[in-house]
């Protein structure tokens, strides 16, 4: 990275050098004035990023900033002074400017720099932090934990202090600048995500907003607690983060839910695609189910936790990368291959982890290892075909066919779609679920 780094002071000139080059691959150019800075910019080609100070024997950071713009509008300016936030007005909220103030926190400075920089290479550091997507942060007023930038795979640095209030705004600007994620502390996880449900529950009225928004937001608190989850475990405060989601969800589920703006939200939607895939599973299921006329609390209930943690074994990345290897291949000969066996087992494996959650209804164990297998038997783990797939879960594996072809993957009409499996879905339990689930989709 091709820095020019501006500062009367040799000393805060070699102090910032010394910060820059301990994390990034360095090439810097120093200038102690703005005249000279101006110079070297007119003569020495494309910078990455300018960092300066603001007071100079000739010109300030100002000028130095307005010759940068005559060049480029997108090379990095970062004002780095005493006096940083007083002068902010100068620079006009330009989408490629930060001020730090000094004195400064080298992490602060590092992650600056990454924020506007996000092809600076690094040098690898330390791990233990999750993903929060931007567009959870912009729906927050305010982030009160503090918030990190990856550089490299294990290096996070600092970009926010609990004391410094991390605001919608400036998500909003890490977005137009593409930056897609932050990160935060494991420790202070499941502190961010009760703030995210502070704000963003409180804003929604839940008994008079549209379902199918609620659901949204749902979905993306639900990507957030299966985060934690696979972190820390299902640890009592994980499960009462879930606990407190899926009661939510059975709430708004309750209600009618609007299928085809569902689904065309859900698939365009850019959340996770692995919890809007248990959302739109969750939806489809209760709606099966209530068609059917099994009604009961406690069946829906079942749905509900069963689609919701039915891949809880696993990750976003695995999820969309193999999900079309789950749903077409034949596992039986793969079974020395140690990737495709935690495929194969992923049921099980999903079913024995909630297994120690006490409150979880009874009987979603066996939906959940059962969610893979398949009509005629080719399915797995186990390869058990109609006559033994209980009828709960040949709702669920009708449900997830459809998701699967018209959400997750091809876009093609859910009614189209079962029309098209017709007579694969001619046997025992399946056949009325079949026709419950066309009436649910030809609704209007
Ligand atoms: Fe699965
Ligand atoms: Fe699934």
């Amino acid at each position: 990275m091709k820095i020019l780094l501006v500062d009367k002071s040799a000393d805060v000139r070699e102090l910032t050098a010394m910060m820059l080059s301990s994390q990034f691959v360095t090439d810097i150019v120093q200038a102690e004035d703005g005249a000279e800075a101006v110079r070297i910019l007119e003569s020495q080609g494309q910078f990455d990023i300018v960092i300066s100070g603001y007071k100079m024997s000739t010109k300030n950071g100002h000028d130095i900033f307005k010759s940068l713009r005559q060049i480029s509008s997108r090379v990095p300016f970062m004002l780095v002074s005493s006096q940083a936030y007083s002068h902010l007005s100068e620079f006009n909220h330009d989408l490629y400017f930060e001020a730090l103030q000094k004195p400064f926190e080298e992490e602060l400075l590092i992650g600056k720099v990454q924020l506007l920089v996000n092809h600076a290479e690094t040098k690898d550091w330390k791990s233990g932090y999750i993903p929060v997507a931007i567009e959870i942060l912009e729906k927050m007023n305010s982030v009160s934990v503090p918030l990190f930038i990856q550089l490299s795979e294990n290096h996070f640095v600092k970009l926010s202090h609990a004391k410094n209030l991390f605001t919608a705004v400036d998500a909003q600007k890490m977005r137009s600048r593409g930056i897609s994620s932050l990160f935060v502390e494991l420790g202070d996880y499941s502190i961010f995500i009760g703030q995210f449900r502070k704000n963003v529950f409180s804003q929604v009225a839940w008994d008079q907003a549209d379902p199918k928004d609620c659901l949204e937001i749902l979905s993306r608190d639900w990507d957030l607690v299966m985060k934690a989850s696979r972190k820390f475990g299902f640890t009592e405060k994980v499960i009462n983060l879930a606990q407190e989601n899926i009661s939510r969800g059975l709430a708004v589920m309750s209600q009618t839910v609007n299928f085809k703006s569902a689904f065309k939200d859900f698939s365009d939607s850019k959340q996770s695609r692995l919890s809007a895939h248990c959302y739109m599973l969750a939806i489809l299921c209760t709606a099966i189910a209530k068609e059917l006329g099994w009604v009961a609390s406690a069946t829906l209930q079942k749905l509900t936790y069963a689609a919701l943690l039915h891949d809880v074994d696993l990750d976003e990345e695995l999820f969309t990368s193999k999900q079309t290897l789950i749903n077409s291949t034949d596992f039986r000969q793969f079974t020395d291959d140690p990737g495709m066996m935690r495929l194969v087992w992923h049921p099980k494996k999903a079913s024995e982890l909630i297994a120690a959650w006490s409150s979880c209804p009874s009987d979603v164990e066996e939906l959940i290892i059962q969610h893979h297998e398949k009509i005629d038997g080719t399915g797995f783990p186990m390869g058990i075909d109609y006559k033994t797939i209980a009828p709960l879960s040949a709702i669920f594996i009708l449900a997830e066919d459809i998701i699967y072809h018209s959400v997750d993957n091809f876009g093609i009409s859910p009614l189209e779609f079962l029309k098209s499996r017709f007579d694969y879905y001619q046997h025992g339990e399946f056949i009325k679920i079949y026709a419950a689930v066309e009436r649910v989709l030809s609704a209007k």
